[in-house]
């Protein structure tokens, strides 16, 4: 199918107090307009045309696809004005009009917008228990008559429920006559788009009509209180979503989800968690309270104890991790290790049942199979200016309070005794230690207060 798509953005968007443009205000994980572009791309569209007036470099560096036609609105003249700069760009057949700030647009409502318009010209409507502040769709004999603006309205036509969502799909050649014949008689002074709907009529074309059942989805965000509603509206359906394909959720309004999450069997998610970019999460993994985690794998049996963060990380079955647990990008865990509390894995790769259970730093290291890091264990892995690797062999035990001064390597079986400074490496086997020998002074006299 041949369809030019129009996405109004020239709007400063007032009420959000921000130097941002409206349309940029982040949604989830993208910004507004970035889901209205994405939606649109859904559709067979090879014509996508962004019409920007406020802040419109800003707009263009946000959004990085070279298919896209940008022209700029210079004065915000209303949404006829807006659409006419589109019109060198409009080379098919049909075109559709969206707006940047309704995020949530679904991609069925438009297809059967779209299809409607083969009547020559097809309007979204909703049906609003509070219709205030909408353009009240004014039918006659059940055919759509006109498109009437709150502040033009009688107190008769505010009483209508049926409104104008704003997106509409229309026969192109007939939507460039209507333009160049829109006028600014009303109590705006604006240009309405609204207004090619008597223009439609007075051709005799009917105007036929798809109502949108979602009202999240032609939902627009004029402010941050109507964009914290969405987003929870959007987290919602999210959350719903996952709960449909057997995900237990402890509290569906505590989750957040700004990307894409896929889980196994068994999964289950308390409250408080965010999941950014793409995380999968295999059968039976367990996350508990207030956990962060992105772009990130955690295998099957694996729990993620309360508070902990993990960022570009890999994490193999049957693990432990956390409670108050950080793993940076390039953590690499296979099975059954355990990460504990106030520990923190950079870049680093840790073997089978390896245990870190304490007030720990691992950078740079490449640790064995079935070694012990005792509590505040600290690898020096940056000298000021290089980073260092450290290699811990296979069933080394490190004791407590012990520093690793990188580069080095601890051979396998090695002991390292507490309370160590280790500069050098480590032969297999054998007890290491590096500390100055306990002695008790006697008659030691304590110092008096003064
Ligand atoms: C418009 C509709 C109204 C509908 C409502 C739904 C008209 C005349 N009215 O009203 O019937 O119920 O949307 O929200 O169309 N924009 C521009 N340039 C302009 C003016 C607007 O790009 O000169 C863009 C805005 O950035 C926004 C969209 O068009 O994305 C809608 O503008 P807005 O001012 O919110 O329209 P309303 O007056 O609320
Ligand atoms: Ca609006």
């Amino acid at each position: 199918m041949s369809l030019n798509v129009v996405i109004l953005a020239a709007g400063k968007g007032t009420r959000m107090h921000s130097d941002k443009p409206k349309v940029l205000q982040p949604l989830s994980n993208k910004s507004i307009l970035q889901h209205v572009l994405d939606t649109s791309n859904l559709l067979q569209t090879n014509n996508i045309i962004i019409v920007t007036g406020y802040k419109s470099d800003l707009i263009k560096t946000s959004i990085s696809d070279p298919k896209i036609s940008w022209r700029l609105q210079d004065k915000q003249l209303g949404t006829g004005h807006a659409v006419k700069q589109s019109i060198p760009d409009l080379s098919n057949e049909k075109t559709l009009i969206l707006y940047g700030d309704v995020p949530l647009i679904e991609k069925s409502d438009l297809q059967k917008l779209i299809k409607a318009a083969d009547s020559g010209l097809a309007v979204m409507t909703f049906i609003k228990d509070n219709p205030y502040g909408y353009g009240r769709i004014e039918r006659r004999q059940g055919k759509i008559h006109a498109i009437i603006e709150e502040k033009d309205s009688t107190e008769e036509q505010r009483k209508i429920t049926e409104i104008n969502t704003g997106i509409m799909a229309v026969n192109t050649k007939y939507l460039i006559s209507w333009l160049g014949k829109l006028n600014n008689e009303n109590s705006q002074n604006e240009y309405y788009l609204t207004d090619i709907v008597k223009l439609a009529v007075k051709d005799g074309i009917i105007i036929s009509s798809h109502t949108a059942k979602n009202e999240l989805s032609i939902t627009g965000v004029n402010s941050k209180k109507e964009l914290a509603f969405i987003e929870r509206g959007f987290q919602l359906k999210k959350a719903e979503e996952l709960m449909s394909k057997g995900v237990t959720l402890i509290d569906p309004n505590r989750i957040d989800i700004r990307g894409e999450l896929i889980c196994g069997k068994e999964v289950s998610i308390d409250i408080g968690c965010v999941f950014e970019g793409k995380v999968t999460l295999g059968n039976n993994v367990q996350v508990k309270p207030y956990s962060i985690i992105k772009d990130s794998y955690i295998a099957e049996n694996t729990t993620i104890e309360p508070f902990s963060y993990i960022d570009s990380s890999k994490v193999g079955p049957a693990c432990r991790i956390g409670p108050y647990a950080r793993l940076r990008p390039g953590s690499i865990l296979e099975g059954s290790a355990h990460i504990g509390n106030f520990v923190e894995i950079k870049n680093s790769a840790i073997n089978f049942g390896t245990k870190i259970n304490h007030l720990s730093y691992i950078g740079d290291s490449e640790i064995g199979k079935n070694v012990n890091i005792g509590a505040g264990t600290i690898t020096c892995n940056y000298d000021g200016i290089n980073k260092h690797k450290t290699i811990i062999e296979d069933n080394v035990f490190v004791g407590s309070d012990t520093q690793i001064v990188a580069p080095l390597k601890i051979g396998k079986g090695a002991t390292i005794g507490a309370g160590s400074t280790i500069t050098k490496d480590v032969p297999e086997e054998n007890l290491t230690l590096s500390r100055s020998q306990q002695k008790t002074i006697s008659g030691w006299v304590k110092p008096e207060k003064k």
